[in-house]
């Protein structure tokens, strides 16, 4: 038997999608996948409490201790191939990520964003799509690549906005969804249903 997919979850704040992707992992929802180390730049963040009652090692680093971005992303290259972990998970992880680590990972990072991309990339999705009045939104799981959330689509769940909705109610409900969708992707993953093919990907759910 293969074995399990060895995954990296890489956060920066409160880490609700760390703890759905590790309860979904306790639960046996996601079985050919291990959760080996939470990745933080923000020693002090909530996601942090969360990897430790869960029994996650964490690597947290403060970037202003680095010379670079290339300094500190060459010491996690380190780290995860030290783990040999075989992918990594953004999720809600607020930098962006170069060369250093998308080459040897390349085909092998995913990031959560809370819209349905390429509408709203960036900072406040969820602000985004109410100023601009949209009336569906939603969940993208996608392939990272060297862009602002630009990469090949993996999974998409809409969410209906509604007239009295605010940034935060509909940010809620956004979030419930990223805690269906972010596992479930994750389990595709791991048992090798997912085919990347240039920007498409083939699922076999
Ligand atoms: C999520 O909304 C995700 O879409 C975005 O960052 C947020 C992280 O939230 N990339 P949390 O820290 O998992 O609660």
């Amino acid at each position: 038997m293969k074995r399990p997919t060895r995954v990296a979850v890489f956060a920066s704040g409160s880490g609700s999608n760390f703890q759905a992707l590790t309860d979904a992992v306790a639960e046996g929802r996601i079985p050919a996948a291990q959760l080996v180390l939470l990745v933080t730049d923000k020693p002090q963040a909530a996601v942090v409490d969360r990897a430790e009652r869960a029994g996650v090692p964490v690597f947290a680093f403060r970037p202003r201790d680095y010379a670079s971005r290339e300094a500190y992303e060459a010491e996690i290259v380190a780290r995860l191939t030290e783990l040999e972990v075989d992918l990594i998970v953004l999720a809600g992880y607020m930098r962006l990520v170069t060369s250093t680590l998308l080459t040897p990972f390349a085909g092998r990072i995913v990031n959560i964003h809370p819209s349905l991309l390429p509408s709203f990339p960036g900072v406040d999705g969820v602000r985004q799509a109410i100023e601009y009045g949209v009336k569906v939104t939603g969940v993208t799981v996608h392939f990272v690549d060297a862009g602002l959330d630009t990469g090949p689509v993996l999974l998409q769940r809409a969410v209906e906005v509604l007239d009295d909705d605010t940034e935060e109610t509909l940010a809620a409900r956004i979030h419930a969804v990223e805690h269906e969708l972010y596992p479930e992707a994750i389990r595709l993953l791991s048992e090798g249903r997912v085919e990347l093919d240039g920007r498409k990907v083939r699922l076999r759910k």
